[in-house]
């Protein structure tokens, strides 16, 4: 129940939207999370980040995850976590870690469930916004720049299979978040006051 006062919930305007899922994809420091939990406030949806859900459900740090059963076995579980997350019927912003949409079956999953939208960032904002943390496994073996570069030649061409891009601004997230917004309504998802 919405309480006086506060802003009503944004759902969906088709009845099979109420259920619609906005899932980000793109590469470590694209801005998954930061855009996706701003965008689900603004449309007062709630937001999943699939990497705490993981560590949730795994009790352990993405890193420990790695370290203990190797990346195979996160590329699993991530599936797992997100095919439930994704089949629950409610509307939801998922971000998803930047291997996730790499993995076909992982991809499938996505596709059958919800509007991907792929967040694209050049290689200097990706490597500025990695630097601030230290918490990427990926990131840890070797070095970072020629890593996401690496990343990129490998990734973007699979990441461009999302159903929307949208380039990740480095500014004030907010302008990434009313491009979303802006790309999300242009394709015919629309969000309403009820
Ligand atoms: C990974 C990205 C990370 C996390 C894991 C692997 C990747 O998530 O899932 O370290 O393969 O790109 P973020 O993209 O949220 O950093």
């Amino acid at each position: 129940m919405v309480k006086s006062g506060e802003p009503s919930p944004l759902v969906a305007a088709q009845p099979e939207a109420r259920t619609q899922k906005v899932i980000l994809v793109g590469l470590m420091g694209a801005g998954k999370s930061c855009i996706g939990r701003r965008l689900a406030s603004k449309l007062g949806l709630p937001f999943i980040d699939s990497d705490t859900e993981i560590e949730a459900a795994a009790g352990c740090s993405v890193p420990e995850y790695f370290e203990k059963h190797g990346e195979a076995a996160f590329r699993d579980g991530e599936r797992a976590v997100l095919r439930r997350l994704l089949t629950e019927p409610r509307a939801v912003i998922v971000a998803t870690g930047g291997g996730a949409f790499m993995n076909r079956k992982t991809r499938q999953v996505i596709r059958q469930n919800g509007v991907s939208v792929w967040l694209r960032a050049d290689l200097d904002l990706l490597v500025r916004r990695t630097s601030r943390r230290d918490h990427r496994p990926l990131l840890k073996t070797g070095n970072p720049r020629e890593i996401l570069a690496r990343l990129i030649d490998e990734r973007y061409p699979v990441y461009a299979k999302a159903d929307l891009v949208v380039d990740s601004v480095d500014g004030p997230p907010d302008i990434t978040v009313t491009k979303v917004l802006t790309t999300l309504k242009n394709y015919g998802v629309e969000f309403e006051r009820v």
